[in-house]
Parts: C-alpha cells; sequence; structure tokens
C-alpha cells in the first residue's frame, strides 16, 4: 500500500513505520494520522511482523506534534474529531499485541511526545527533546498526553510539563521514567535494532499476554490484573511454543517460537 506520510519497511520480522514529512518536522496531520491507524492495522495483522519500530524522518525530529497549521482552522466539532481520531491511534499502538519500539532522534513535542508514550519502549538519542508544550498554544495536550504521562512520571512531573510547556532532555526524560534507554546519537539505530531483533526473537504469543496483562492490570485493581494473569498464564500451556521452550531448556539448546 502506498502512504503520501509514511515510509514502511521491513527488516525480517521487524515492520520500520517511518513518519515522513521532514520539511515539517513529522507534524502530524489529518492525513498522517489515518495513515499511521492503517499503517498499525496492517502491522496488526501481518502474522509475519513480530514488532514495530516507529520513527521520524530526518535528523530533527521524531514528530514535533500535531499540525498547528491544520488545527489553526479547526472548529470546536472538528477539534473534538482530531482528539478522538489521535487517541483511537494512540490506543490502537498500546493495544497491537505487538511490542512497539520509538527511535526518538530529536524532538518529541506534544502529538509527538504522545505518539512515543503510547509505544511500549522509547530509545532515545542523546540530543532528543521531549515536551507538551499545547499550553504555549492556548491548547492542552489531545492525543492522551495528560494522561499517560501521568501514568508514566505521576502527577508532578505531568503537571510540571504540561503547565510550563518547557521541553526536557532525553537524559532527564530518562529520569522521569518516561524513557527505556537514551544513548549516543551514532548508537541510537544500532540500539534500536538489537532490541528489536531481541523482541523478534521472544515468543510472540507469550508477548502479546504479557503486553495484556500490564495494560490490564494498570487500569485495574490488583486482583482484576493477577485475575487476567492466571488466565493468561494457563493459556499459554495450550501453545506449541510452551512446549517447545521448556523442551530447549532440557535439551540445552536455544528454542525456536513459531507463535502457535
Ligand atoms: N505543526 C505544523 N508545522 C510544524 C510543526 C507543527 N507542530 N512543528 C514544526 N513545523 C514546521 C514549521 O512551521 C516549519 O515549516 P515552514 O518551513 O513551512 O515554515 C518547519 O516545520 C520547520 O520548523 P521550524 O520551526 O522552522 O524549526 P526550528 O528548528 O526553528 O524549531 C521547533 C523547531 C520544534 C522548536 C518548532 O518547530 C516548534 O516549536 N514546533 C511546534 C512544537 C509544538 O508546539 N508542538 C505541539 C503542537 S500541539
Amino acid at each position: 500500500m502506498a502512504y503520501r506520510n509514511l515510509e514502511i519497511t521491513n527488516r525480517g520480522a521487524v515492520n520500520v513505520i517511518t513518519v515522513n514529512r521532514p520539511d515539517k518536522l513529522n507534524a502530524l496531520n489529518r492525513e498522517t494520522l489515518n495513515e499511521l491507524g492503517m499503517a498499525f492495522t496492517q502491522a496488526a495483522y501481518d502474522d509475519a511482523v513480530r514488532v514495530v519500530v516507529l520513527a521520524g524522518a530526518g535528523e530533527k525530529a521524531f514528530v514535533a506534534g500535531a499540525d498547528i497549521a491544520e488545527m489553526h482552522g479547526y472548529t470546536a466539532t472538528q477539534a473534538q474529531g482530531f482528539s478522538r481520531a489521535g487517541q483511537q491511534l494512540m490506543t490502537s499502538i498500546e493495544r497491537l499485541g505487538k511490542p512497539v519500539i520509538a527511535r526518538v532522534q530529536g524532538f518529541a513535542l506534544g502529538g509527538g511526545m504522545e505518539l512515543a508514550m503510547a509505544c511500549h519502549f522509547r530509545i532515545a538519542s542523546e540530543k532528543a527533546k521531549f515536551g507538551q508544550p499545547e499550553i504555549n498554544l492556548g491548547l492542552i495536550p489531545g492525543f492522551g498526553g495528560t494522561q499517560r504521562l501521568l501514568r508514566l512520571a505521576g502527577r508532578g512531573a505531568t503537571l510540571e510539563l504540561c503547565l510550563t510547556g518547557t521541553p526536557i532532555t532525553a537524559q532527564r526524560a530518562y529520569e522521569l521514567g518516561i524513557v527505556t534507554r537514551v544513548v549516543a546519537p551514532e548508537a541510537l539505530d544500532e540500539t534500536v535494532n538489537a532490541l528489536a531483533d531481541q523482541l523478534a526473537a521472544a515468543a510472540p504469543l507469550a508477548a502479546r499476554r504479557i503486553l495484556d496483562a500490564v495494560l490490564e492490570g494498570g487500569e485495574n485493581a490488583i486482583d482484576q490484573g493477577l485475575a487476567f494473569e492466571t488466565q493468561a498464564f494457563a493459556l499459554s500451556f495450550s501453545t506449541d511454543d510452551m512446549r517447545e521452550g521448556t523442551t530447549a531448556f532440557l535439551e540445552k539448546r536455544k528454542a525456536v517460537f513459531h507463535g502457535i
């Protein structure tokens, strides 16, 4: 499928989705949101894809936010639709059932930070900058930023970032628990690829259940999360992957998982 604002490549079982509007610092207009929705749906249904890497084209930005030029003319009703579309995209990424890694080399601002936070891993260059600067536009985050940042980094950091609008360094984002790993710019691809390869070789059904259990537990009381975990654990015993993993251990060889 041809996209106007995305570039899609595959490296083995790793699907790389790159937002490709570098002249606009990869800002998310409505068309790009729609295309991302389609690309992630395709990744979800393609059994050959085990991991997704989400990136931004060019050196300067992962994604510098929702498209301000497009939003400028929105009515409140259009803004509501835009926010809903953005939130649906972020939720679909979070609930993809396959690990998603955000590769962040530059600005991850506004909708860009929200997009990165919907991913399961954020690997950032030391040069990356994170922020929720919507308040400087008389706006608030609309793609889940007030909620996902709260869950990732707590109330203090969320209020600081959203109320001041001031971007923070990748190192500070790491200290706040927002970023998974910070690396030198020249080590970014190597680090992302190594993590993606490790995740691609992991048992995919177990990966899906871990993602589901963590998301379920994050939003509910611990008893509900524990009950979900027990069901998911028990279900693992019906898979060939579980037989393969335990047999390979006992035979002192490396397991090969097929996701069945
Ligand atoms: N929406 C639309 N266009 C954007 C954009 C956004 N969020 N962020 C950057 N762009 C565009 C700029 O308008 C400019 O386009 P032009 O060349 O046609 O004028 C181009 O991308 C390059 O950006 P520029 O501002 O010239 O780069 P810079 O290096 O001087 O500044 C930033 C970089 C990230 C600090 C600055 O672009 C910025 O503040 N962007 C908005 C961030 C934001 O508020 N995001 C939240 C939106 S809700």
